[in-house]
């Protein structure tokens, strides 16, 4: 079949093995999405639903925007392409400009990857660069917490927390990396926003540091909110404990603003909203409102500087052997300014800061629902446990088809469901995704 004339759906769905899937009832019986248009996804049956997680934590504003597709095509038409080694095309730098903008701090230099996988690995790897420029080549130790997720390749699962992740490729990961423990504590079920209790969890790493030598850890990654997770929110005062403890050990502070960068927590990063500037940050997802691969990695100026300034290499040789083919490439980059575009016209972080009560407020209402365990949320994010059946995910995962089919849809990890709204929701439309919550958690509850 000519890619002309696809249907909505394929003659065979075997060839394609699809990612972080159960590949084999996902065949017996899919749901492919067909069309997205605003803040609604149409499936295979014709079937409207409204998208409760913004994709995944992608298109915060909303889907179909004209805006983006045409400064994509523009730029197709202009300049498809150039490999971007040693040498460059202006909209890169352009964009550059204005993330470092909006970067907390002198975050103000970017290197730019293909997703949030590759932009944890870049931050790994400039880590361990500038640490050598610094003449520390031994600090190569990372420390990441538990229940964290930065992605899919070696250094980012290794530096990651969930459990199946890790466990699946034990043999094959980093070397020399160590976790905090994760700061949900029990009593942090039902709080809305910062819990009160548990920056105690923070010491995690000052006794990583005793243990190990805080002069041989290169950096400590977290996420500020732990998104794949379920939105684990930092207690009040750990993220600055953090802060004060890299700052005692010379252990540089990256925060994975993946999910929480652009807008999510009601400022544009995590670190404005809760205070705290890391060394290194790491974004992607809305970069492009999700509709072209792009990571970004925001350095600090000094680090910058002292691998530029350490290199000895001849003319025209890297100061960092690092990059990829597709860093920067013109269509990401033209979706990205039409992204920022849209950021400061339609002063997107604001009205998501604004929506924030009104979305975590429907959230807290299921929480009389029987089987719901724990909700948590900040921000335009939040997380809902679902009481484990027999074995962990099994509910997770029935509830996220009953809500699908009352028209509801999102990503189920774990138990857990991962609620994410558009920026661009109107009340309405967050009454509307708590309903068809409620209606499907209920009709799971039923089965
Ligand atoms: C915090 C965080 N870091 C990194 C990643 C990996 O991003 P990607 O799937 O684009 O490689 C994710 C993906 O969900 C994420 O949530």
């Amino acid at each position: 079949m000519s890619s002309q004339n696809r249907t909505n759906i394929p003659n065979s769905l075997n060839e394609h093995w699809m990612p972080f899937t159960d590949n084999k009832s996902f065949k017996k019986n899919p749901r492919l999405i067909t069309e997205a248009k605003g803040v609604y996804l149409t499936n295979h049956e014709g079937k409207k639903m409204i998208d409760g997680s913004s994709g995944l934590f992608c298109n915060p504003l909303g889907h179909g925007r004209r805006e983006i597709t045409e400064a994509v095509t523009k730029q197709l038409d202009k300049l498809d392409y150039c490999q971007p080694f040693n040498q460059g095309f202006g909209g890169s730098f352009e964009l550059a400009t204005r993330i470092a903008k909006k970067t907390p701090g002198d975050l103000n230099k970017i290197f730019y990857t293909i997703c949030g996988s590759t932009a944890v690995e870049t931050a790994i790897k400039i880590a361990v660069a500038y640490h050598r420029a610094k003449g520390n080549g031994h600090r190569f130790k990372f420390v990441g917490r538990e229940r964290g997720y930065h992605g899919m390749n070696i250094g980012a699962t290794t530096v990651g927390g969930m459990i199946n992740n890790v466990k699946a490729f034990a043999s094959i990961l980093m070397p020399g990396v160590q976790h905090m423990r994760h700061t949900h504590l029990p009593e942090h079920k039902f709080v809305k926003g910062q819990p009160e209790t548990g920056m105690e969890m923070a010491e995690d790493l000052e006794r990583l540091a005793t243990n190990f030598g805080g002069e041989n850890i290169a950096a400590c990654i977290v996420e500020p909110i732990a998104g794949s997770t379920g939105t684990l929110v930092p207690p009040k005062g750990y993220l600055k404990r953090l802060r004060e403890i890299c700052d005692k050990h010379e252990i540089l502070l990256i925060f994975d603003e993946v999910i929480t960068g652009w807008g999510r927590t009601g400022s544009a990063f995590g670190a404005q909203e809760f205070g705290v500037t890391p060394d290194i940050m790491t974004m992607a997802k809305a970069t492009t409102n999700g509709v072209i691969p792009m990571g970004v990695v925001a350095v600090k100026d000094g680090i910058y500087d002292a691998v530029t300034d350490a290199s000895s290499a001849p003319e025209g040789a890297p100061e960092l052997f690092h990059g990829y083919t597709y860093s920067g490439i013109p269509a990401a980059v033209a979706a990205a300014l039409a992204v920022q575009d849209i950021f400061d016209k339609e002063d997107i972080f604001k009205r998501a800061k604004e929506m924030s009560p009104y979305f975590q407020d429907g959230l807290h209402s299921l929480k009389d629902l029987g089987v719901v365990t724990g909700i948590r949320g900040y921000g335009m994010m939040g997380g809902i446990d679902i009481k484990m059946k027999d074995k962990p995910g099994k509910a997770g995962f029935q509830t996220f088809k009953h809500c699908y089919n009352a028209g509801v849809n999102f990503k189920s990890t774990g138990d857990t469901l991962i609620i994410a709204p558009q920026f661009i929701c109107e009340k309405k439309h967050i009454d509307e995704i708590i309903d068809k919550l409620s209606t499907g958690i209920s009709n799971y509850a039923k089965s």
